[in-house]
């Protein structure tokens, strides 16, 4: 099993939501000792301009015509990034909540990957179809607040409801979602709710440990 590990905090060891990540890895290690992990670590790292280019390749795209050559070698990055992705069997995404929805930097990763011909394609009554099929996505949040279902914020959450979204647009339906919540509160109910989102991501390693056979 191949599992891509999308890091989208700048908190390194003092990220709260690695933490869960984190233990999650470890459970399914021990599980699944054989499993390949890959880190991509968004803040650490920089990522292919999504315009000039890379921009007019993608409307090129959008349309059936190729890509023009002279853009070829700026294209590849994005097409380096997107093989990572597509390689993967299943992708854990470590994401606190930012302004209610996802950091820029993984919103930036989203534009540059989620590409047509590569993850969404269109059908014959021009509806875009997703192209990535049989994988298996745990995000891994944690926010400041409640938003919890039933909570008075809880409409205000548009993280999970965008990731559902984005990547199930792209086909990845099998999609779970763990969210520490509240962080930024009394010390006590904040460390209850990491041991809480622990558990519940170690339970999804363990069903994903149960899920993939032996590579
Ligand atoms: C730029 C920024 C924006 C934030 N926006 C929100 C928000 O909209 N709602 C919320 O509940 N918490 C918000 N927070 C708090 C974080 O979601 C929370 O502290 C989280 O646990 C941080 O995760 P980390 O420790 O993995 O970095 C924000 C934090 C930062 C740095």
């Amino acid at each position: 099993m191949k599992l891509l590990h999308i890091i989208a905090t700048p908190r390194a060891a003092r990220s709260r939501t690695l933490q869960i990540s984190n233990a999650f890895l470890e459970r399914l290690h021990s599980k699944r000792p054989e499993s390949e992990v890959r880190t991509r670590d968004l803040f650490a790292e920089d990522l292919p301009p999504v315009d000039g280019q890379n921009m007019d390749s993608k409307y090129r795209l959008m349309v059936g015509r190729p890509i023009d050559p002279d853009h070829a070698e700026s294209w590849a990055h994005i097409e380096t990034l997107i093989e990572e992705f597509l390689a993967a069997d299943v992708y854990l995404i470590t994401a606190p909540m930012w302004n209610f929805s996802i950091p820029y930097a993984l919103k930036y990763y989203i534009d540059a990957i989620v590409q047509p011909r590569y993850l969404f394609g269109y059908n014959e009554h021009g509806v875009p179809v997703g192209l990535v099929h049989g994988k298996r996505m745990v995000c891994v949040t944690s926010r400041g607040g409640d938003y919890s279902l039933g909570s008075p914020m809880h409409s205000f959450d548009a993280e999970e409801s965008y990731l559902r979204q984005i990547f199930g647009f792209v086909g990845i339906v099998d999609f779970h979602c763990v969210n520490a919540q509240p962080m930024d509160q009394s010390p006590t109910v904040c460390a209850a709710a990491i041991e809480s989102a622990k558990q519940a991501a170690c339970s999804l390693a363990d069903d994903l440990a149960g899920a993939y056979t032996l590579a």
